[in-house]
């Protein structure tokens, strides 16, 4: 048996947004984050895993490629989804991108498998 390849689909053109920006995505449903940092798209899940505030109102450090939670401060690696600065301590879900055609697509993975 072997695994079903990831399925990825079209969420933004490539040049709407921009290096260090973040933009608030929605996929069947689930919402999630997507970050250009460095050239490179990076999706994580739209909750905080603090005290679940949308990380879509988070500030975007591109110094070291951290989400800082508008909430409490804590802060999540967008490469990772790793906590790395308190109150947070758990991390957030990371989802595969990839741009195809001049857009940027994010795979199905994770979670937003559930219920497929
Ligand atoms: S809700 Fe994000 S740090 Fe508390």
């Amino acid at each position: 048996m072997t695994a079903a390849a990831t399925r990825f689909v079209r969420v933004i053109p490539v040049e709407e947004l921009r290096d260090g920006e973040l933009i608030p995505v929605e996929i069947d449903g689930t919402p999630l984050v997507l970050v250009r940092h460095r050239g490179a798209f990076f999706a994580v899940q739209n909750n905080c895993s603090h005290r679940d505030f949308p990380l879509s109102e988070a500030g975007f450090d591109a110094r070291d490629g951290y989400l800082v939670c508008a909430w409490h401060g804590g802060c999540f690696d967008v490469r990772t989804g790793a906590a790395t600065v308190p109150p947070a301590t758990d991390p957030v879900e990371t989802f595969p991108t990839r741009v195809n055609g001049g857009y940027v697509e994010i795979g199905l993975t994770g979670s937003l498998l559930a219920g497929r």
